[in-house]
């Protein structure tokens, strides 16, 4: 309960008591169908005297909307129609009863404690604030004047930034595209739900990496599809396994993230590109190659995109902005056939009526101006320096307690724990207790024993103070068996 009474309020305590639980039996905080918390609770919670607490219940009685019952403790009245003339629907049905799945609890806890508590957060995956490009930003919108419509743009997104990523993809991904190939998404993520709600139906089966990061998407779930995964080795996954599976489960549709692979950090050799692509047009089946790293390579050195390979229309190419420039710009696209372009561009009108014309326009300005390769040089760097860091932190305390390799681009580090059979939860819980958070493997992956570190997050220091933090959960967690 974060509600707290105000003690230099001119109304008695009792009454703010009995006005908060009146407007929460309205609103569905106490749902019609659970016991309200006990005098006892309250008195404890709130800090007050149970008196207090009685008088607000005994006015809440009195205007009939809750019953004392002996033995079953204390319920909102199941008839405060007449009373109040509002009726309570039983929000705790409907929230269970939607058709779109929640985040796993422990994706949800991650989230609220990084949130919550000023945790080292190797946990979610993003820049850092000092790694935004901020001042090139800030010039953008203090400098330039807004190019673009303040109407609903087209479907598809601005066709000036539309004109600017085609070209921008050519120089730094090798795809040739146009503008009407391109559609406009909030960030990946958007694209890969448009994909799935538009392309396939449910019982459709779809095959992804193992890890992976679209291991613990429930909008594959949601759409009631079956997912079958693929092992990913330190060179990406094996395109026997993809035949395999294929003809075990006839898959509809194979999402990979070949480069600088999110969690694991793998990127797909050349050889495995083309024998993916080869099987994908023997069979006909599309591929979504899901890519917002590949602009990090740490030795420049890039590999084709799938999409630049495929000759034959196979590929459908998602990116985003997210991990090169700021994730809350929220602008990722789709690249496709333009019939697949305009289908998704449609549900996406239906969705949310196209994209914010304000950062449509600052991306543009970014991708358009000197400073977005500048940028990159800098972030490059700067994440090399962090993946240094914690390699080196890795080595310095967890010596042979964790395996891993140091992946050469993206912001992930994925390492076994060499301790058999421990409890993830308690190694989270520990974790969180010394003030750190991460990933634990289980949410991206079937394996057991792994954990995903993010090293764009935070800077060095904290890096090595997050995995010093770490290491002393684990040991802890050690002592205890
Ligand atoms: C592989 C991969 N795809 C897609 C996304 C979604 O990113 P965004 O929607 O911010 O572009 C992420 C984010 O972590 C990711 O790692």
């Amino acid at each position: 309960m974060n509600w707290k009474p105000d003690r230099h309020a001119k109304k008695a305590i009792y009454k703010q008591l009995a006005e908060y639980m009146e407007k929460g039996i309205a609103d569905g905080t106490f749902p019609p169908d659970k016991p309200l918390p006990s005098e006892r609770y309250l008195a404890n919670t709130l800090q007050v005297n149970r008196s207090t607490v009685v008088s607000a219940y005994d006015e809440l009685e009195a205007m009939g909307l809750i019953e004392r019952n002996r033995g079953s403790g204390t319920t909102i009245s199941k008839d405060i129609w007449g009373i109040t003339r509002k009726r309570i629907p039983s929000w705790n049905r409907y929230i269970e009863a939607g058709s779109f799945l929640p985040n796993l609890p422990v994706t949800q806890k991650i989230r609220k404690e990084a949130v919550d508590h000023k945790l080292i957060n190797l946990a979610t995956g993003e820049l850092s604030e000092d790694l935004f490009p901020k001042s090139a930003l800030r010039e953008i919108t203090a400098t330039r004047s807004f190019i673009g419509s303040l109407g609903y743009d087209h479907p598809q997104g601005s066709e000036i930034l539309r004109t600017t990523l085609a070209n921008h993809i050519k120089t730094s991904r090798g795809i040739d595209t146009n503008p009407s190939s391109i559609l406009i998404t909030s960030g990946a993520q958007q694209a890969l739900h448009l994909i799935v709600q538009c392309l396939l139906k449910p019982g459709d089966a779809v095959a992804i990496e193992d890890p992976s990061y679209n291991f613990n998407l429930p909008i594959f779930k949601s759409a009631g599809l079956k997912i079958h995964y693929l092992p990913v080795h330190k060179d990406g996954i094996n395109p026997d396994d993809l035949q395999a599976l294929y003809k075990k489960h006839r898959i509809k549709m194979i999402f990979l993230n070949p480069d600088f692979h999110n969690p694991t950090g793998s990127s797909l050799n050349i050889k495995k590109r083309e024998a993916i692509l080869d099987i994908s047009s023997k069979l006909g089946i599309p591929v979504v190659e899901d890519d917002p790293y590949s602009l990090t390579a740490f030795s420049g050195e890039k590999r084709p995109t799938l999409k630049s390979l495929d000759t034959n229309g196979n590929v459908l190419y998602i990116s985003s902005l997210s991990k090169i420039v700021a994730s809350g710009l929220r602008i990722g696209w789709i690249i496709g056939p333009t019939s697949v372009i305009e289908r998704l561009s449609d549900a996406k009108q239906q969705i949310d009526f196209g994209h914010s014309s304000f950062t449509q326009w600052i991306a543009n300005d970014f991708l358009q101006s000197s400073n977005f390769n500048l940028h990159i040089e800098h972030l490059v760097k700067e994440l090399e320096r962090r993946r240094d860091t914690i390699v080196q932190s890795l080595h310095t305390y967890l010596k042979d307690e964790v395996t891993f390799y140091a992946p050469q681009g993206g912001i992930h580090i994925w390492c076994q724990v060499m301790m058999e059979d421990y409890n993830e939860t308690q190694l989270l819980e520990e974790s969180i207790q010394r003030g750190v958070i991460y990933v634990p493997g289980s949410t991206m992956g079937s394996q057991k024993g792994f954990v995903r570190f993010t090293y764009a997050r935070e800077d060095t220091e904290s890096i090595d103070e997050g995995i010093k933090r770490f290491a002393e959960a684990l040991h802890c967690l050690n002592g205890k068996r």
